[in-house]
């Protein structure tokens, strides 16, 4: 396909340079040996998240460099949950600076939860509708996108809630393993683009437009992408079409984890694809269902 490269997709000398064959087979065969398959192997438990032991936090980073994710959970019941905790957890994995979205508190920690609030009930998240496939922030600006995201559960759904996750590498990997012509298409500039949000006249977010994989800056992988189909333009080209299609072939066909979140426990990650199925909240209004979320501008730190 002809198109004009932006800066990141034009660093040849990364695997995921659609061009660059050799690297590219080297990076896959070492991220495909002895992938996991098990997501219980991936739960690290955690005694003190002010200050992690040296294993538990080799455990979070060995994960992470694995899969892009990692669980975990905290062993006390008495820890009290904050934003404090979470922030101290974060930081220690080099998470610093936290994306400031729509229904983030000051310090940019979400609570989610099913909420009649004015000006959030029309977002899926604080509603017990199925979430579909998607990353993080697909709607920010370039300079703010998303690179990592926590979710810790404070209470769970009386029934349902779970997340399916997918290490976004992998999509790019079978992608490209079909036709890297696919790979090639979703790394378009102008590939996806994210209508403005608007209330009348009052105009919430700029409309986005950019590639659903990209080279960061910093040479790893980085995916924007919803499988939503309202409120989103495609680019019109049969690569593009055939792309998308196969993109979601692959998320339904292929091997992803499952996971439902009890109390105290959380998902840490490089901003992987994830959905939740739809859930029952408890009547009881102390124990509906409720996870903080924080998402971030930087990755984990895992060299
Ligand atoms: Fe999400």
């Amino acid at each position: 396909m002809e198109h004009t490269p932006s800066t990141a997709h034009a660093t040849s000398a990364s695997p995921f340079h659609v061009d660059n064959t050799l690297e590219y087979k080297l990076w896959r065969s070492s991220k495909l040996a002895d992938y996991p398959i098990d997501i219980n192997g991936l739960i690290v438990p955690i005694v003190d998240p002010y200050q992690l032991s040296e294993l538990e936090k080799q455990q979070l980073l060995s994960h992470c460099r694995k899969t892009n994710f990692a669980i975990y959970r905290f062993l006390s019941p008495k820890i009290q949950v904050d934003k404090f905790v979470l922030q101290a957890l974060t930081a220690q994995l080099g998470l610093h600076h936290l994306d400031h979205n729509l229904g983030a508190d000051e310090d940019g920690v979400t609570a989610l939860q099913v909420s009649p609030a004015l000006g959030t009930q029309e977002y899926i998240p604080y509603t017990n509708h199925p979430l579909n496939w998607h990353t993080d922030g697909y709607y920010n600006s370039p300079e703010c996108q998303v690179h990592a995201f926590l979710i810790h559960c404070v209470h769970p759904a009386l029934k349902g809630g779970e997340n399916q996750l997918y290490d976004h590498e992998l999509a790019y990997i079978k992608l490209r393993d079909i036709n890297p012509e696919y790979v090639d298409a979703l790394m378009l500039p102008d590939v996806m683009t994210i209508p403005a949000n608007q209330e009348g006249t009052l105009l919430i977010r700029a409309a986005q437009t950019g590639p659903v994989f990209s080279i960061a800056p910093q040479g790893h992988l980085h995916m924007r992408y919803t499988a939503r189909t309202r409120h989103i333009q495609w680019k019109s080209h049969p690569k593009v079409t055939a792309a998308i299609q196969t993109l979601m072939s692959i998320l339904t066909q292929d091997m992803v984890f499952r996971y439902c979140l009890s109390a105290n426990e959380g998902i840490i990650c490089n901003n992987i694809l994830h959905n939740r199925s739809g859930f029952t909240d408890s009547l009881n209004p102390q124990q509906k269902r409720l996870l903080y979320r924080m998402r971030f501008y930087d990755r984990i730190k895992m060299d």
